[in-house]
């Protein structure tokens, strides 16, 4: 059995906004954007709203409407592959960049984005179906996505404010927005601050504030309040704006911004919250994954109590399992979805999302050591695993309880191409990979608890 790996409750001294902010990486990830965009985001909405006049508690929900703004990403990737045929990453991507007010636009984007590398027949039935039912499927795909950020921002201990300003990110102010067609003042300030911001953040890419500005300014009086545009223009337009949201220590920056006296540590009831909500943003990426990471994560936990961990440790590991599949949402639905055998290629990028959990998590503090752990879920005894290919040694006590726990799950679960196995289905396939792939000890836990689950 594999030595436990040492850890210390004192890592856990970080505030509750240095751990959203961290985290935000993961969701520019799903959303196909560059690592900071929710950061830079963050910084030119707080410049909006200062300039604006906002108090600090209404400051306080902005800067947290904007870090959450893409908490909902993950719910309708799986469904706009499903519409488009094509990569979700690099379509949402792009679609960051789209005016839904231009028809032009909008037919150009569907046809350049529509069934890539597909027969030219099935790319014009999903543009057919996507011209005929066009206006259902961006509602259904905004309201998949409001909501699902609004009930993340409610789980992790936000406010209501909070809440309704990540649901209307995609309302215009003209009222051609999406979910609810909310229109003017009927849309939170923070809203139309949270979406100015990330327009005016995917358009300045490579330096280019100007395109920026003249983006914005395009859409004043429809996507945007003109008093909002004219707050972004007075701020954008001082000297050195664009070279400070690019300048280094973008994490550090934000974190100065969370307005005075609103700042609190981020204790283990709130790491435990947000590690459970992060698990359920992974699991909406895919609808072969729905519960997989909570269940995985309450597995892990389980089996190291019955091993004899002591309480505070089964509740550390047990974030673990929340979060083993966190690099999941850097790859693509079109490979997670695929019905089909994976190619070498589309294998090879399915395993990044080991390194990825484990490069995510690395970033924060309270988690760092957890990265190791979580981020090794995909190693094997006999060192025929990835990402490192480390073998029985080097894997800790903790990550092979994640293991069984996953693989355990997966087995059972439905996944694109096979349907899911009985207990005993999959117990015999875990039996084999005994020694091998699984630790025997780990395993014989696993397999009595699981007696007592629902079968
Ligand atoms: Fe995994
Ligand atoms: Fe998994």
């Amino acid at each position: 059995m594999g030595i436990g790996i040492q850890w210390t409750d004192a890592e856990t001294t970080i505030t509750f906004s240095e751990l959203i902010a961290s985290l935000t990486y993961a969701l520019d990830m799903t959303e196909g954007q560059p690592p900071g965009h929710c950061l830079r985001s963050c910084l030119i909405g707080m410049s909006v709203g200062r300039e604006m006049g906002l108090g600090p508690e209404e400051l306080w929900n902005l800067y947290y409407s904007i870090l959450l703004k893409d908490a909902g990403c993950s719910s309708n990737a799986a469904r706009l592959f499903e519409l488009y045929g094509s990569d979700d990453r690099s379509t949402k991507n792009d679609f960051k960049t789209v005016d839904t007010d231009s028809v032009l636009q909008v037919a150009n984007f569907v046809f350049s984005h529509t069934g890539l590398g597909k027969p030219l027949q099935e790319k014009f039935r999903r543009i057919l179906n996507l011209a005929m039912n066009g206006e259902e499927l961006a509602r259904e795909l905004f309201s998949a996505r409001c909501e699902r950020g609004a009930n993340i921002a409610i789980e992790l201990g936000f406010n209501e404010r909070v809440a309704e300003a990540v649901r209307c990110l995609d309302e215009h102010w003209n009222g051609q927005g999406r979910p609810r067609g909310l229109i003017g003042n009927e849309i939170p300030l923070a809203s139309q601050i949270a979406l100015m911001a990330q327009v005016a953040d995917v358009f300045s890419y490579g330096g280019e504030g100007l395109r920026s500005m003249t983006e914005v300014r395009k859409r004043r009086g429809s996507w945007f309040d003109p008093k909002v545009v004219s707050a972004f223009e007075s701020v954008a337009s001082r000297d050195d704006f664009w070279k400070e949201i690019e300048a280094d220590g973008l994490e550090r920056r934000v974190l100065e911004l969370e307005p005075e006296g609103f700042s609190i540590l981020a204790d283990s009831e709130s790491l435990d919250s947000v590690a459970r909500a992060f698990g359920k943003i992974i699991d909406a990426k895919s609808p072969y994954t729905f519960g997989h990471s909570q269940r995985v994560g309450d597995y892990t936990m389980n089996v190291a109590k019955r091993m004899g961990f002591a309480p505070e440790r089964c509740i550390w590991v047990r974030r673990g399992g929340f979060l083993h599949d966190l690099g999941k949402l850097g790859v693509s639905n079109a490979i997670l979805d695929k019905p089909g055998k994976l190619d070498p290629e589309e294998y090879e990028a399915v395993k990044k999302h080991a390194q990825y959990t484990e490069e995510i998590l690395c970033r924060i503090a309270p988690f760092r050591t957890l990265a190791a752990v979580s981020g090794a879920h995909h190693e094997r005894l006999d060192g025929l695993g990835y990402p490192r290919g480390i073998a029985a040694p080097e894997i800790c006590i903790e990550t092979r309880i994640i293991t069984v726990a996953d693989i355990f799950d997966a087995l059972t679960e439905e996944r694109p191409y096979r349907k899911a196995m009985s207990f005993e289905e999959a117990f015999s396939i875990l039996d084999g990979l005994k020694d091998k792939a699984v630790d025997r000890d780990c395993l014989d836990v696993f397999r009595s608890i699981a007696r007592e689950l629902p079968g």
